[in-house]
């Protein structure tokens, strides 16, 4: 995820685009640049960090420009990874956000045809497909650049020689905002609302021209078309979020795209790491907080999928254990990858010998320089500090690592790989139908949860770690004790907490765990606490239960991804109605980086 603007007016655009790119920080911040044209010439500022280190004094005066602040996925943060991006001869400059996924191929023909490259990232072949392409008409030749491009795109072209920005989209959003003598473009409103609310949202396959005075959008049958004006009523903090009232919400809305853009390019060819390099028979996977919860699950996939034991370690506890004789293919997971307890235990896996893999959001982040290996989740910037769409990004890397290693492992055929592959196209649309109807949980939440001093969550098997991740969340956001359990486990202790005035939160998956599942409901009912289950269907499960919720149909090894999702929502509301700090809890960082 990345940010764009552009402008083309009566107004000088150098401070135009860096307010505007301001706006659009949220969608990352590694680095950033302008790109700013007068009468003769374009003139490039761009640099590793965030917006305010770019030096505007450098910058020529001239009315039209773009604007780019970068989340990097191909090619690390760094000064020539920043965009804008120069073709060879300086004549045009672009920006773009999304993923190009057959870069490699097309930047290989365009030096073979010899073009100069600058950068590591995906989005340079574009402006050099433009330049190959030009013959006087930008327009024809932007069209012929993005019918050649695989993946996703927000593209904004300009030229020395036109007084017009390009641009076009497919999977990655851009808005066009309607001024007065003057037009924007950009990937989210906030960018465009000190100039004007009017703006016009392209679909994907869509080109088009703004100039000072108009706009002009074809659609990708090669139509002229008319995008509906809608009238913005947020104000910019309330549209940098999206509508939504909080980061956190947003984020858990992102899901069915963070999702998608996780497995896109890689759910056949998962070519990012050659696992035939290593030879696999037990894995360790080491982290904290929410990302161990993921690793949690990720036991449980990888046991099922490929039969390869998988053990699970504490970072900050991994340290400083007594070393191992046996040397596990060791995986880390970190959101952030700059959490210290990881990065210590990733130093410490290799001090053993071991060989490691990261998986994690973060381009190039501390983590990535201690292992071997690394796989990004493509979640986008996750900005509310309770970790909710890399959570569930963490879950999809997962399967894609099980579905590889049960394939190379003979653990699973082909026709079962696919079956799981089905299951992971599905998984978008289904957070959706979730994601769409909360109104159960919303109510839950405020007539049942939010009164509670005390709550648990319970689960078997699969789901037993997304019963300790949803406690973790409703601890951080709502600051209501919460603790997870197996089901099983109860009776072994926390049964004398039971009470009418303790919720526990049930997760019920029609798996093999499921006669005993209802058992254990059985056993908290007969303390009289109030129970909500969360399940596939009610079946006998209304008679024993105060509250149900019911999400999609899933096959139970997939179930997690939807459960989480509920629980996120439980955690949300919950906290909502008591008034606290959702996006900035008390006491919490994003990112933990002392020990
Ligand atoms: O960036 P990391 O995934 O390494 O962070 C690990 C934990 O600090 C993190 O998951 C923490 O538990 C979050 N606040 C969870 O919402």
């Amino acid at each position: 995820m990345c940010g764009i603007v552009g402008y083309i007016g009566n107004t000088p655009a150098g401070d135009i685009l860096l307010k505007g790119l301001r706006r659009l920080e949220y969608r990352g911040y590694d680095s950033a640049g302008v790109a700013v044209k007068d009468s003769d010439n374009i003139a490039i500022e761009k640099k590793k960090g965030r917006i305010d280190n770019l030096d505007l004094e450098s910058i020529i005066t001239g009315n039209v420009g773009i604007g780019h602040t970068r989340w990097a996925t191909h090619g690390k943060p760094s000064d020539e990874n920043s965009h804008p991006f120069f073709d060879c001869s300086e004549s045009l400059a672009i920006v773009h956000n999304g993923i190009i996924d057959n870069f490699v191929a097309l930047k290989d023909e365009l030096e073979k045809a010899g073009h100069n490259f600058s950068s590591q990232t995906d989005s340079e072949v574009i402006a050099h497909l433009v330049e190959e392409y030009y013959q006087g008409d930008l327009m024809d030749a932007v069209t012929k650049t993005v019918s050649k491009l695989e993946g996703s795109y927000a593209i904004v072209v300009m030229h020395r020689d036109h007084d017009a920005l390009i641009f076009s989209r497919n999977q990655s959003p851009l808005v066009i905002g309607i001024g007065t003598e003057e037009n924007l473009v950009a990937s989210d409103v906030p960018a465009l609302l000190d100039h004007t609310n009017e703006v016009k949202y392209l679909q994907d396959g869509d080109i088009g021209r703004i100039t000072t005075e108009d706009v002009k959008i074809w659609n990708d049958k090669g139509l002229e078309v008319e995008r509906e004006t809608k009238v913005i009523k947020w104000s910019v903090e309330d549209a940098e979020k999206g509508g939504y009232e909080h980061y956190m919400l947003k984020e858990i809305h992102e899901q069915p795209k963070a999702i998608h853009d996780s497995f896109l390019g890689r759910l056949v060819e998962f070519n990012e790491v050659d696992f035939s390099k290593y030879d696999i028979d037990l894995i360790n996977i080491i982290s904290c907080g929410t990302s161990y919860h993921a690793g949690l699950v990720g036991k449980y996939i990888i046991e099922e999928i490929t039969g390869i034991q998988c053990m699970l370690d504490l970072a900050s506890e991994y340290r400083y254990s007594s070393s191992t004789e046996k040397y596990p293919f060791t995986i880390f997971i970190s959101q952030s990858g700059e959490t210290a307890d990881t990065i210590g235990a990733a130093k410490e896996a290799k001090r053993r010998g071991c060989k490691t893999l990261a998986i994690t959001n973060v381009l190039d982040s501390s983590l990535t320089r201690e292992v071997d290996e690394v796989i990004y989740t493509q979640a986008g910037p996750e900005i509310g500090v309770a970790a909710t769409k890399t959570f569930t990004t963490q879950l999809i890397v997962l399967y894609l690592i099980a579905i590889q290693l049960g394939l190379r492992k003979g653990k699973i055929l082909i026709e079962q790989a696919e079956t799981y592959r089905n299951e992971l196209r599905r998984l978008p649309r289904r957070v959706e139908v979730l994601l769409n109807d909360v109104d159960a949980i919303q109510d839950i939440s405020e007539r049942v949860l939010a009164d509670a001093g005390d709550i648990f969550f319970v689960g078997r098997n699969i789901n037993y770690p997304v019963a300790l991740e949803g406690a973790l969340k409703l601890k951080e956001i709502a600051y209501i004790h919460a603790a997870g359990y197996p089901a099983g486990e109860l009776k072994h202790g926390p049964f004398a907490l039971l009470t009418n005035k303790t919720p526990v939160i049930a997760i019920c998956i029609k798996d093999h765990t499921f006669e005993k599942m209802l058992g254990n409901i059985g056993e908290i009912a007969a303390r009289e606490s109030p129970i909500i289950c969360v399940c596939q269907e009610e079946m006998e499960l209304e008679k024993l239960c105060d509250e149900i919720v019911v999400i999609p149909e899933i096959s139970p090894l997939f179930s997690p991804v939807l459960i989480n999702v509920v629980l996120q929502l439980f955690a949300y509301y919950t906290a909502y109605n008591l008034g606290r700090s959702i996006d900035k809890p008390r006491n919490l960082a994003k990112s933990v980086t002392v020990e």
